[in-house]
Formats: structure tokens, C-alpha cells, sequence
């Protein structure tokens, strides 16, 4: 279902003597996450999520999709307005489907439930804001925390309950049957608060990692309540789908998307120089999967002194701020384009008696079929820039498409860690800012001593 596609970096490519390098290293990398003998092995969980959910349904570990749904019917009937509360890996999966299939609107457009993302900032500002949007609407909670402790995300749990709490001063019960809880089967906080508290829970599998979760309930129980079951179950079908297409055996990097754009990351990364990696997309309904995209090749390769550098880039918006570093700055980076086949809307530049706008060279013409010309000059205009283009096509902006692509793109993320010599599954580089703030906020936790022994020496902290 995914295409990629390498005219526009011809030019940039690997020869065939290292192409069949590359080759026998994917397909070892991929032979270490297929037998689990690599780095982060205890975190492959990840790679069945389609196929387990759909054909188990009932059975086995993921027997809670049902519930899932049954409790994504009640939010919809309890609520005008769900808060899914978490951050990072617990809430960029599930915010790039719902916006990638219901656009950037939805909330604005919908007569249904509106879905509004929170404690994934510090931001008081930000906090106010969605206060002001449950104001007069019936709202439910759906936290979201694997390890339960996560600052942005317990500080803001707290401050909805206690609203909820004070919209229902009276009636316990009812506060309790508004708050969903989303993290570790036995271990956390979180998990300690729900089952004193009744709450009723999802789980967060120990072997898959934050930004591999977006097809547990981590992303699903958003995704049902925003979007419904058929475009739950056709992301999970379409995973399912791409997860037993690249977990074939293949001759050649060009019969298996996911290990040949693996491959060419690694390549033009660990041969060719390149630092940083571009994904440009001309759907602004993207804008959230490219982000979901970034923290996944951010977090996973980032390490050790090693990986690409994930950036992101709305087009064609962005050829009006980044389009001109990207044609001629820096060459840091090679560019990878998301591309939709179908059209999704029909809509098309209206013909006009009179031609003062000198836009009637185009009457008729659909935007969709301007905006693909507009990637195509642009894949021209930056090849010819010395950036090479590498374009994954997919057939349309739709559930399935979007199922597919998660699976290609976490496989392609751990090949890509495998392939440069990292952990793909760890963060160990996140806790290093929550030693000082949690220092610097007064906890006293012995563990932290050190930490503020280097604050008052070197900085002149007093604590
Ligand atoms: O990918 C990751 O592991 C992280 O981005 C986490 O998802 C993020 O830090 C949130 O963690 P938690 O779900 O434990 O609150």
C-alpha cells in the first residue's frame, strides 16, 4: 500500500554494490527484531498490535478492544467534550489520526463529541483555555500515562478532577463514571489511583514503548470516541496488513518499502553526510502525524551521539518560510514526502469573466490537482537543490491508509536504530531535565542530592 518512490533523488542514491550491502544489513536488522536477540528486545511488543487486535479480538491481551468500544459509546452519550489528557507518546498517535482523518476542524465542524488534547504542556495559559471550552458542556476525562507519573500530565489530571469534582459536588459516583484510565497493567501511580478510586481502566502493554502505542487504548480509546469503530477497525486492518507485508522475506530493497526506505535513511546518514531528515506533507490535516512521526525517529535514534535530525514541514505553507533555507541553506538534509493518490475533495478553482487576478490559465483545475503539481515542481526544485526526495504514496487520506503507514513507519523507525547501532526502544536523555525541575520544584528525594549540590555550587541555586 505504501509506495516509495526514488525518481526524485536519482542522482543521490547508492550504487548497486552498496545497495546489496544495504540490503543484507536490513534484512539482518530485521531478523533481530523478528527473533528478538537486539537492543530494547524486552519493547517489541509493537509489531503485532494490528494483526493481535484484529484476529484475537476476544481473546488474549488485547480481549479489552471490546471494552474499549463499549466505553468510547458511553463517552459519547456521557459528554459533549472529551479531555484526553497525556503527552508525548501518550497522545501524538491518537491527535494524528483524528485530525489526519477528521482534519483540523473536526472539533469546530462536529455536532458529536469534541476531543480536546491537555497536560501536555505546563502552560497555565494553555490550561485556561480549555477550561473556558468545557464551560456549560458535559465533558469526560481520559487519562493517559504508562509510567503514571509523568509531571505535565498527573499536574493536569489533578486540576480536571478537581473541576469535575466541582461540577458534581454532590455526586461521587458520577465523577467516577467520567474519568477513564489509560496505563501500566499493575505498576505506577496512576494505576494505584484507579483501582482505589474505581476508575475504570485500559492497559498499556509492558512491551510497547510510548511512541509505539498508538494502536493500543493508549490511541484507540480516543480514536474510537472521535472517529467510531469502522475507523478504528480499518487502522487496525490496515496495520495488520502492513505488519505481514514487511515481515516478508525480500530479494530486493525495492520489493519491501518499509526496509528499503530503512535503508536509504541509514545510507544517506551513515555514507552520505546528511544530518537531518525532512518529512513534508501538502495535507495540513498532517500536521499532527508529522509530529507523532518526529517524536517516533527523535526519541528512537537520538542517542549516543547518533541519529538524523527529524524535522517537519507543511506544504505548500511552508515553502513560503522554510522553502527558502531548504533550497538553498545549509545541506544538511534529504526530504521525505507523504503523498496521497486520491483526491479527497473535488473542489476547483471557479471560472470568471474577468481574468484581473490572471488566475483563468487555470479555471476548472482541481486544488487537489494543483497542489500535486505543486509537489511535483517542488521535488524538482529541491532535487536540483541537492536534497534528495524519496516520496511515499499512499492510496488515500482514509483509516486503512493511515493504519498501514503507523506500521510502516515504527518498523522502518526500529530498522533505522538497528541499522546506525542505537537502542530504538529507550529515552534514557528525557530524565536528564526532570532531575533539575523536580530538584528545582523542592522535591527532596535523596536520589536528587546530587543534583542539587550542582545547583548550588555551580549555579548559586539557594534551596
Ligand atoms: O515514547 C515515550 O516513551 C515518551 O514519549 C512517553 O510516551 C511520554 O514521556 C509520556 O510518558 P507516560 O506515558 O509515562 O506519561
Amino acid at each position: 500500500m505504501v509506495e516509495l518512490s526514488t525518481q526524485y533523488a536519482e542522482g543521490f542514491l547508492p550504487g548497486a554494490e552498496e545497495e546489496a550491502e544495504l540490503l543484507s544489513a536490513v534484512k539482518a536488522a530485521a531478523q533481530t527484531l523478528t527473533d528478538g536477540s537486539g537492543k530494547g528486545a524486552d519493547f517489541l511488543g509493537w509489531q503485532t498490535l494490528g494483526g493481535d487486535i484484529n484476529h484475537a479480538y476476544n481473546a488474549g491481551r488485547h480481549g479489552e478492544y471490546q471494552r474499549m468500544k463499549a466505553a468510547a459509546l458511553r463517552i459519547q452519550e456521557q459528554s459533549d467534550v472529551l479531555l484526553v489528557i497525556g503527552i508525548g507518546g501518550s497522545y501524538l498517535g491518537a491527535r494524528a489520526v483524528i485530525e489526519g482523518l477528521q482534519g483540523r476542524y473536526r472539533n469546530e465542524l462536529t455536532n458529536g463529541l469534541r476531543v480536546y488534547f491537555t497536560g501536555n504542556s505546563l502552560s497555565a495559559a494553555d490550561l485556561a483555555d480549555i477550561t473556558a471550552l468545557t464551560e456549560g458542556k458535559r465533558f469526560s476525562i481520559n487519562v493517559i500515562s504508562k509510567s503514571g507519573t509523568t509531571l505535565e500530565c498527573a499536574a493536569a489530571f489533578r486540576y480536571f478532577r478537581d473541576l469535575l469534582s466541582r461540577r458534581y459536588p454532590d455526586n461521587p459516583e458520577e465523577v467516577k463514571a467520567r474519568i477513564y484510565a489509560t496505563t501500566d497493567a499493575a505498576r505506577g501511580a496512576l494505576k494505584a489511583q484507579a483501582d482505589a478510586q474505581g476508575w475504570e481502566t485500559f492497559v498499556v502493554p509492558d512491551d510497547v514503548g510510548g511512541r509505539y502505542s498508538v494502536l493500543t487504548a493508549v490511541g484507540l480509546l480516543p480514536i474510537l470516541a472521535a472517529c467510531g469503530a469502522e475507523a478504528s477497525d480499518s487502522l487496525l486492518a490496515g496495520a495488520a496488513a502492513a505488519e505481514a507485508a514487511y515481515a516478508e522475506d525480500a530479494q530486493s530493497l525495492s520489493a519491501n518499502a518499509c526496509w528499503h526506505y530503512a535503508a536509504l535513511r541509514a545510507y544517506f546518514y551513515l555514507k552520505a553526510g546528511y544530518k537531518a531528515e525532512i518529512l513534508s506533507s501538502y495535507e495540513p490535516s498532517f500536521v499532527m502525524f508529522t509530529e507523532w512521526w518526529k517524536q517516533l525517529f527523535g526519541e528512537s535514534e537520538g542517542k549516543d551521539g547518533k541519529g538524523l535530525f527529524p524535522a517537519g514541514v507543511n506544504f505548500t505553507t511552508d515553502l513560503h518560510s522554510m522553502g527558502q533555507y531548504i533550497q538553498e541553506g545549509e545541506r544538511l538534509f534529504f526530504e521525505t514526502v507523504l503523498q496521497f493518490e486520491a483526491a479527497d475533495n473535488p473542489l476547483a478553482i471557479p471560472s470568471a469573466d474577468s481574468d484581473g487576478d490572471k488566475l483563468n490559465y487555470i479555471a476548472g483545475k482541481a486544488f487537489h490537482e494543483i497542489n500535486r503539481t505543486a509537489f511535483t515542481a517542488t521535488a524538482i526544485a529541491h532535487q536540483g537543490g541537492k536534497v534528495p526526495n524519496l516520496v511515499l504514496t499512499v492510496p488515500k487520506r482514509d483509516a486503512e491508509s493511515l493504519g498501514w503507514l503507523i506500521a510502516f513507519f515504527e518498523k522502518a523507525c526500529a530498522l533505522s536504530g538497528y541499522l546506525i547501532g542505537v537502542n530504538p526502544f529507550d529515552q534514557p536523555g528525557v530524565e536528564s531535565y526532570k532531575r533539575y525541575m523536580f530538584t528545582l520544584l523542592g522535591n527532596k528525594d535523596p536520589k536528587y542530592d546530587p543534583v542539587r549540590e550542582e545547583l548550588i555550587t555551580r549555579y548559586g541555586i539557594v534551596l
